[in-house]
């Protein structure tokens, strides 16, 4: 099902998993509508610049939530205030980065000599507008819409204040960007944390979870342990890397240079190339600082045995 701009998958009667069209420029995602009893909410359909206007003037939520700061994930919220009624959630933890802009600014890309091109990316690319009203929400907080009950998660790592949602009587997990899809888990900011997002992989695998809803990797209901093992398994890939690039005497750049999330750096046009270059440093400064702590295995004792699929 679906339309021009987005794919809808009927999950149960009462959940729908919705997909842009594209996700090219990390400019949307894979969101969810949940109604019950005249009550409809959304969470993270964001599903394109011109896209989630018009889904948003059809679908008419009375609730919306953000799982997260990131900009693929929560510009539409601003579409949102300005085409419905609705009531906003954003994570109380993250809330400054959408109502401040230079709070934003600041936390992602400090100091950096691609402030002005990421400012420019943000404001004019992305469509990135600050929030003036939302509510907030956090850690436990569950939304029930009628017969379905939402449990918030906080997955602290991908960002400060990530959050997953679950659907306890359906055991449905919506990870958001938990890094289940092809190309794994993502760490790119200095405000990221590589040891509490492999803490909130190993809560969210121990889940007993039936369908996982990923916001960049799809839909699954069978292998979802192995899922997360094979994310869990791009960490100690890139890890291995790492160590052995350094063990060769490499310096950083030239580590950086063979890739740390992408293995081989694709060929993209700027300024992407310099976002994915400025990411992949951050990632490789994350992994450091757990390296020098002896490494994933040590710090997570179980994640040799559990990466076994990889
Ligand atoms: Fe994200």
């Amino acid at each position: 099902m679906g339309n021009t701009f987005m794919k809808k998958t009927i999950v149960t009667d009462n959940i729908s998993y919705i997909e842009p069209v594209s996700m090219s420029n990390y400019q949307a995602c894979s969101g969810l509508v949940v109604t019950d009893k005249g009550t409809k909410l959304v969470i993270d359909t964001n599903l394109g610049r011109t896209e989630s206007k018009p889904f948003l003037a059809l679908e008419r939520p009375d609730i919306g939530i953000v799982s997260h700061y990131h900009l693929d994930h929560a510009v539409w919220s601003s579409e949102l205030m300005g085409t419905t009624d609705a009531e906003l959630f954003v994570p109380e933890i993250e809330a400054r980065y959408l109502s401040d802009f230079d709070f934003y600014l600041k936390r992602t890309i400090d100091g950096s000599p691609l402030t002005a091109l990421w400012k420019h990316f943000t404001l004019s690319v992305a469509g990135y507008k600050e929030l003036g009203h939302y509510s907030v929400y956090g850690e436990g907080h569950c939304f029930d819409i009628g017969r379905c009950r939402i449990e918030c998660i906080g997955t602290p790592g991908h960002s400060p204040g990530h959050m997953s949602f679950y659907f306890p009587f359906e055991r449905i997990l919506f990870t958001g960007d938990m890094g289940v899809d092809r190309f794994g888990p993502w760490y790119g900011w200095p405000d990221c944390d590589l040891v509490k997002m492999i803490d909130a992989m190993f809560r969210l695998r121990a889940m007993p979870v039936t369908t996982l809803l990923t916001s960049h990797g799809g839909l699954f209901t069978t292998g979802i342990v192995e899922r997360w093992d094979r994310a869990l398994g791009h960490l100690m890939d890139r890890e291995k890397r790492i160590v052995k690039g350094l063990e060769e005497g490499l310096e950083k750049e030239r580590i950086v240079a063979s890739g740390i999330f992408f293995k081989r750096m694709p060929v993209v046009d700027e300024p992407m190339r310099s976002f994915f270059r400025m990411w992949d440093e951050n990632m490789y400064d994350h992994h450091l600082a757990l390296i020098e702590r002896g490494g994933i295995a040590k710090v997570f004792s179980m994640s040799r045995r559990i990466c076994r699929y990889r």
